[in-house]
C-alpha cells in the first residue's frame, strides 16, 4: 500500500495512487469501489461520462470510510460547458457529498476559458476543494492561467511509460500542476523483458513496477480493475525501484 501524497498549488495534497472506475458500470461498479476501500484506496477518479457516480457514492458510505479520508475526482463532460452548475450539483448529490476533492474538465471544450471561470468559482464557494484539466495541453493550460490568473492544480493525461516524456513533465512542473496518468496499463506491453525482469527482482509484477514508476516519479496514477484480487494487488507497491532501473523504464518511451 502506498500512502504517498503529492502537494496541490491550491492547498492541501492528492494520494498518488488512485482507483479508476471508467467502464465500470452498475453493481460492478459498486463492488470494485467497495472492494478498492476495503483494500486500502483512499483516492477514486469518476466522471460525469462514466455514468457511476450513484454507485461511487454508495460504495464510499458503505465502506465507512470517514469522508475527509478519501480523495475523490469527479470531471464535467465538455457538452455541459455553460451548465457547470447543475452538472457539479448533480455529482455532489450521486456522490453524496458536500465537495469534492477534485474537479476536472474532462476534455478541452470551446470556450475552455468561460469553463474555468466557473469552475473557480465553485473552489470559491468550497464545492470542489481542488480544480484542474484532463487532456490539455501546456498552451491550452497557459491560456487558463493568463485569462483568469488560477493555474489548474492537475492535467490528467494518457501517461505510462512508453509515453514518458520528461519534457513535457517538467512543464507542468514549472507551472505547478500535478501530472496525473490514466491508462498505465493499456499503454503498457506488460510482457515487455524489460519490465518482467525488474519485476522479478521485486518479487512483483509488472503491472505493479508500472505503478511503482508512477510514484516514484511522482506522477499520479490511477488504475483500473473490476477483478478484487487485481485491485487489492496493485495496491501493493511496497518496494523501491533504484535509479537505474527508473531510467531504465524511462527508456522504454524510446526518445
Ligand atoms: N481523463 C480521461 O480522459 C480518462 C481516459 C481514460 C481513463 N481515465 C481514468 O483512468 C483510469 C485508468 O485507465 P483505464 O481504465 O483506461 O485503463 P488501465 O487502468 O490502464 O487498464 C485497465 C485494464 O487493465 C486490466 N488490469 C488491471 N489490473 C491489471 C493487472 N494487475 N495486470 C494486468 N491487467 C490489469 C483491467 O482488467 P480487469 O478489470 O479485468 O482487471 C482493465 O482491462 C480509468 O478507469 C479512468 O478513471 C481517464
Amino acid at each position: 500500500m502506498t500512502a504517498e501524497r503529492v502537494n496541490l498549488n491550491s492547498g492541501g495534497a492528492m494520494p498518488l495512487l488512485g482507483f479508476g472506475t471508467w467502464q465500470l458500470r452498475g453493481d460492478a461498479a459498486y463492488r470494485a469501489v467497495l472492494a478498492a476501500l476495503e483494500a486500502g484506496y483512499r483516492h477514486i477518479d469518476t466522471a460525469t461520462m462514466y455514468g457511476n457516480e450513484d454507485e461511487v457514492g454508495r460504495a464510499l458510505r458503505d465502506s465507512g470510510v470517514p469522508r475527509d479520508d478519501v480523495f475523490v475526482t469527479t470531471k464535467l463532460p465538455p457538452e455541459r460547458a455553460g451548465r457547470e452548475d447543475e452538472t457539479l450539483a448533480a455529482s455532489l448529490r450521486a456522490l453524496g457529498l458536500d465537495a469534492v476533492d477534485l474537479w476536472l474538465i474532462h476534455w478541452p471544450p470551446r470556450g475552455s476559458v468561460a469553463v474555468w471561470e466557473r469552475f473557480v468559482a465553485a473552489r470559491q464557494d468550497g464545492r470542489a476543494r481542488a480544480i484542474g484539466v484532463s487532456n490539455y495541453d501546456l498552451g491550452e493550460i497557459d491560456e487558463l492561467t493568463a485569462a483568469t490568473g488560477v493555474t489548474p492544480a492537475v492535467n490528467q493525461i494518457r501517461f505510462g511509460p512508453a509515453l514518458y516524456d520528461p519534457k513535457l513533465v517538467a512543464g507542468h512542473r514549472e507551472r505547478g500542476v500535478v501530472v496525473e496518468g490514466y491508462s498505465p496499463f493499456k499503454t503498457t506491453n506488460l510482457r515487455d523483458r524489460t519490465l518482467v525482469r525488474i519485476a522479478e527482482a521485486h518479487d512483483a509484477d509488472p503491472a505493479r513496477v508500472v505503478l511503482r514508476w508512477h510514484v516514484q516519479r511522482g506522477i499520479v496514477v490511477i488504475p483500473k480493475s473490476a477483478r478484487p484480487e487485481r485491485i487489492a494487488r496493485n495496491l501493493d507497491l511496497s518496494f523501491a525501484l533504484t535509479e537505474a532501473e527508473l531510467t531504465e523504464i524511462d527508456a522504454l518511451a524510446g526518445r
